[in-house]
């Protein structure tokens, strides 16, 4: 049921675009957002209402095509106008000084260059083709003569304008990185782990799985980010040099790194390299080096390339971050959700500057797969900051008294034998009452994931639980300030502190409490669904297996898993606990009516006892 769409629609669509805009420019290029994310989600929730209502006014650089179109059947080879070559590798300072010897060489001279010097970020080259200032075609590297027509995925990825912030005639060859950030690539993993999918095993692989989708939708679901580093032509750009050439990168709305810097001297180039490599850890995403390019376009132009790479730029890696150390067990640990991790126990190792002595393994079928044996020499690695892994047994060093590696058949914590669903690789220990689930329950559900609760971590739910203080999750509402000051390093003012904490989340969005409730494939996205479609916890618990598959989004998995949820006896006293408690969760308030729906409301003055959210 379409009405006519009246001017004040086509008006306030043109409005939410540009707000929309404005806001991404704000937060992917500036850094610097001025409206929360809720804020933010309400504008593009109001725009996708206003334009399902009127189809005929979308465009095709509404922000809401961000959402993916349909799925591509493969992906379209298309020749690159420039190839895209690689980068030559500097493993040493010595190497990097012997870059600059060269330049100077071939350019026969001894008046050194300045030079620019970027993080190399550890994600896929693609290039983006601006089209009089529109985004029309985007590319990947391919083998840098040939790329592959991924248009549709980079659409989604929100750090892409569609719209460049200055009128270009012609085409502008933009180059940059799509990568996932590490905190996109936990997340990822996480969901995967709770749908029983395999792992990526870092971040890279992740980005290049997201980006090579067929279907853009999954690709618009994922974290991905982008930042430019170069054109592939610039010989019409205002622009004469690397360094200016980012700046102007960013006024046309594409987002660029901020750690670049300009030196005068290789010597502080390789001191910046250095300074990178300290603080590689600590930033957000991985990098694997950095990018060292002469500034100058002229010379540049004079340097000129070779068959592969530039002359002008090299890439300065990384020393690895692997090694090799000794095998001395596995231990295997049960999930929230029943689901058994085997653990690498490894002699202490120091890689990359951490002391490791432990490393995921993430499945039995990993162990299979690698041919792990128990005292074998391993070799480790760790990829950026995420938790080490091993990458292979080194065979050649195999004594022969390795052990060979036996899947456990009981839980190693309540001994219940444990299952293994079709289709998935995780084992889990099916007994729901099983202490280390309701441990790995409670933890879940004061954590950020869950109601986090301010000064509950981890540590102390633990502490609780052993205590016997903490058993379940209702238990967090009834406990007292005398079991909290008595906690080693507590005192008054942290328990009262905490339980004022606690008392602020007893009136959770019903979203928030379904998703700390720890039901499996129960995210955020499907508590949200969930919410939306039934509004209370009550109706909600009274539902079947049929009424959750006939919501859009949730599938016999989820609807499977949320029907045995709702019926298991232990459920229903910890909701009826809950509800005794006076927890109770709230919904969303919708105007369904539409009566409210494209008017703008101004609110002043001040608020004494809440927040502005
Ligand atoms: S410039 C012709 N700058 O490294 C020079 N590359 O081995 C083109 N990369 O495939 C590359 N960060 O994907 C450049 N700041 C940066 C980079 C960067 C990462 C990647 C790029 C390329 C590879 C080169």
């Amino acid at each position: 049921m379409s009405s006519k769409p009246h001017v004040k629609h086509s008006e306030h669509i043109a409005w939410l675009k540009k707000q929309l805009e404005e806001h991404a420019y704000n937060y992917h290029v500036l850094d610097n957002p001025t409206i929360s994310d809720g804020e933010y989600d309400m504008l593009f929730q109001e725009l996708l209402r206003l334009e399902e209502e009127f189809p005929e006014l979308i465009t095709p650089d509404s922000p809401s095509r961000r959402v993916g179109g349909a799925p591509l059947d493969k992906f379209d080879q298309v020749p690159h106008r420039i190839p895209m070559l690689s980068l030559e590798n500097a493993f040493s300072d010595d190497d990097i000084m012997e870059f600059e010897n060269r330049l100077l060489r071939y350019l026969n001279t001894s008046e050194k260059p300045d030079y620019v010097i970027e993080p190399k970020l550890d994600g896929l080259a693609v290039e983006l083709i601006y089209r009089d200032g529109k985004l029309s075609q985007a590319l990947t590297r391919g083998d840098g003569f040939t790329g592959e027509d991924v248009t549709a995925q980079v659409q989604t990825i929100a750090a892409v304008p569609f719209t460049l912030r200055e009128p270009i005639d012609g085409a502008l060859e933009v180059r940059g990185e799509v990568f996932m950030d590490k905190e996109g690539f936990a997340g990822l993993n996480l969901q995967r782990k709770h749908n029983g999918e395999q792992l990526f095993a870092n971040p890279r692989n992740a980005a290049a799985g997201s980006l090579r989708q067929l279907n853009p939708k999954i690709t618009a679901g994922r974290a991905l980010r982008f930042l430019a580093y170069g054109v592939s032509a610039a010989d019409d750009l205002a622009a004469t040099s690397q360094y200016d050439l980012l700046i102007y990168l960013k006024t046309l709305g594409l987002p660029t790194n901020d750690l670049t810097r300009r030196y005068t001297s290789i010597e502080d180039v390789i001191k910046r390299y250095r300074e990178l490599q300290e603080i590689r850890h600590e930033l957000p995403y991985d990098i694997d080096g950095a990018v060292v390019k002469v500034d100058s376009f002229i010379l540049q132009k004079r340097l000129g390339n070779k068959a592969r790479a530039p002359r002008w730029a090299i890439a300065c890696k990384f020393p690895a971050t692997q090694a090799t150390t000794r095998l001395i067990d596995i231990r295997y640990q049960v999930g929230r959700t029943g689901a058994i991790t085997p653990v690498a126990v490894l002699e202490p190792i120091h890689v990359g500057g951490v002391l490791v002595s432990r490393a995921t393994l993430h499945n039995q079928e990993e162990i299979d797969r690698k041919g792990l044996r128990i005292g074998d020499t391993v070799l480790i690695q760790r990829a950026g900051d995420v938790i080490p892994e091993v990458v292979k047994p080194v065979i050649e060093k195999r004594q022969g008294n390795e052990k060979e590696i036996i899947a456990p058949t009981t839980c190693p914590v309540c001994h219940h034998p444990l299952a293994k669903n079709d289709g998935e690789v995780v084992t889990r220990c099916p007994n729901t009452l099983c202490e280390a689930q309701k441990l790995r329950g409670l933890i879940h559900f004061t954590s950020k994931a869950g109601l986090d609760i301010d000064g509950l971590g981890k540590k102390y739910v633990e502490k609780l639980f052993q205590e016997k203080i903490l058993r379940d999750i209702p238990d967090i509402f009834t406990l007292q300030h005398d079991q909290l000051a008595q906690l080693p390093g507590w005192g008054d003012t942290s328990a009262a502190k905490v339980l004022q904490a606690i008392r602020e989340k007893k009136k959770p969005r019903l979203s928030r409490l379904l998703a700390a409730l720890g039901i499996r494939f129960i995210g955020e996205t499907t508590a949200a669904l969930l919410e939306h479609h039934f509004h209370t916890l009550t109706a909600l618990a009274q539902a079947d297996q049929e009424d959750f598959l006939h919501i859009d989004g949730i599938g016999e998995r989820t609807a499977q898993s949320l029907a045995e949820y709702f019926s298991d006896p232990r459920t229903r006293t910890i909701l009826q606990r809950l509800e005794a408690l006076d927890v109770s969760p709230t919904a969303e308030l919708r105007d369904t009516s539409g009566k409210l729906s494209g008017l703008h409301f101004l609110f002043t003055g001040s608020l004494h006892s809440l927040s502005r959210d």
